[in-house]
């Protein structure tokens, strides 16, 4: 049988990992300035994270969620206590995309409306209605499309006020920054008007924190640089530092009913060991502050040139977008200087590093960076 031919792979077989380093099959050794997509938060087989992972193993690895599971408390208390959301309610999925779908569903069934406000060059994932408020017609099929949304433009305050008079808008969903829609971010201004707004009109605030959130901008959640506080917050990617996770973040004004959300494997032991080691080791290793200062460091060391257009982007959430195609310079960065970085569209290098990033290991980013500008 073969795999069903859905990525672009390069030519590269990581086999072991050490914080931000990799080393592929041929034992080269790379930086990584990637993290698998942003996942690697506490860095590549951290100890103490290897070491929850096995030991909950050799106890039990899964049980159902008709029984008590003291882990999901756990990381519930932990989460509230490193967030600031203390009040709120987390529910456990398994993925970004599902945590979104739940969020959608959320605010559909306490309002009881069926519309959703997104932002153009959204993305929130590819299953049903997560793939329906992502702005990118070439991965909506048409049974996704059926689906009641309409795209604003981001920081447009007046046209969601004019989507949102019509009455029939269950939520809103805004991403903390715009990932894979090339690192747009939402004015302070602009958060804090979509709060007044759906409050107003009786919608949900729903931030996709999905990739901008659990420390890489230097704040917990990218929106908290805002001073908001949304009604459900959508996690994944670094919460369980590549064990899959994902979560909502409920507010207190939100009913929980039986069975309104479920799943098989969200909240399972092996992902609640996972996500656990990580909330200690970013406390412990202070990342989120690791995250803001070297993130900042490489921002403002990204060497100018004609070439780039312009760099942007929060903590360890950047972007750097050419005036040109980067398919090449992103080649050369991985074969001969030996980084890994990611892309967003045609024209912009994303850097999506694990929050542990040295400061050395930014400034070989921008000494091999420069070489090939
Ligand atoms: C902002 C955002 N939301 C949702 C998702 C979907 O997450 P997953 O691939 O875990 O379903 C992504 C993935 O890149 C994302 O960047």
């Amino acid at each position: 049988m073969k795999l069903f031919d859905v990525y672009s792979l390069y030519d590269v077989t990581p086999v072991r990992g050490e914080r931000c380093t990799i080393w592929d099959d041929k034992g080269t050794e790379y930086l990584d300035l990637y993290g698998g997509h942003a996942v690697i938060s506490v860095g590549h087989s951290h100890p103490k994270y290897v070491e929850a992972l096995k030991s909950q193993l050799d106890k039990i690895g899964f049980y159902s969620n008709s029984v008590k599971n003291p882990l999901q408390e756990e990381l519930a208390t932990k989460l509230g206590k490193v967030s600031g959301y203390e009040d709120y309610r987390l529910f456990l999925d398994n993925s970004g995309a599902e945590s979104n779908e739940n969020a959608l569903k959320l605010a559909s069934f306490h309002t009881g409306k069926d519309r959703i406000v997104a932002f153009r060059k959204s993305f929130h994932g590819r299953t049903s209605g997560a793939v329906a408020v992502t702005d990118n017609p070439k991965i909506v099929s048409p049974f996704n499309a059926n689906h009641k949304v309409t795209f604003c433009e981001l920081n447009d305050a007046e046209s969601v006020e004019k989507e949102l008079k019509k009455g029939d808008v269950a939520g809103v969903i805004v991403e903390g920054i715009q990932g894979c829609g090339g690192i747009n971010l939402p004015s302070d201004e602009f958060m804090q008007q979509l709060r007044l707004l759906t409050k107003k009109y009786g919608a949900l605030l729903l931030l996709d924190e999905v990739q901008s959130g659990y420390g890489r901008t230097g704040k917990f959640f990218a929106h908290q640089w805002a001073g908001i506080e949304p009604d459900v917050i959508s996690m994944g990617k670094g919460i369980a530092n590549g064990f899959p996770c994902g979560g909502v973040l409920i507010s207190p004004g939100i009913q929980a009913v039986k069975g309104m959300l479920g799943t098989t494997f969200g909240g399972n032991y092996l992902a609640m060991a996972a996500a656990c080691a990580v909330l200690d080791i970013i406390e412990e290793e202070k990342l989120v502050d690791n995250a803001l200062e070297v993130g900042t460091f490489l921002k403002d060391n990204i060497p100018s040139s004609p070439k780039i257009k312009e760099v942007r982007g929060r903590g360890l959430m950047l972007g750097i977008e050419f005036n040109e195609p980067i398919a090449e310079i992103r080649r050369q960065l991985l074969f001969d200087k030996h980084i890994f970085t990611g892309v967003a569209g045609s024209d912009m290098i994303r850097l999506l590093a694990p929050l542990c990033l040295q400061k050395s290991q930014a400034e070989q980013f921008i000494n091999s960076f420069k070489d090939l500008l």
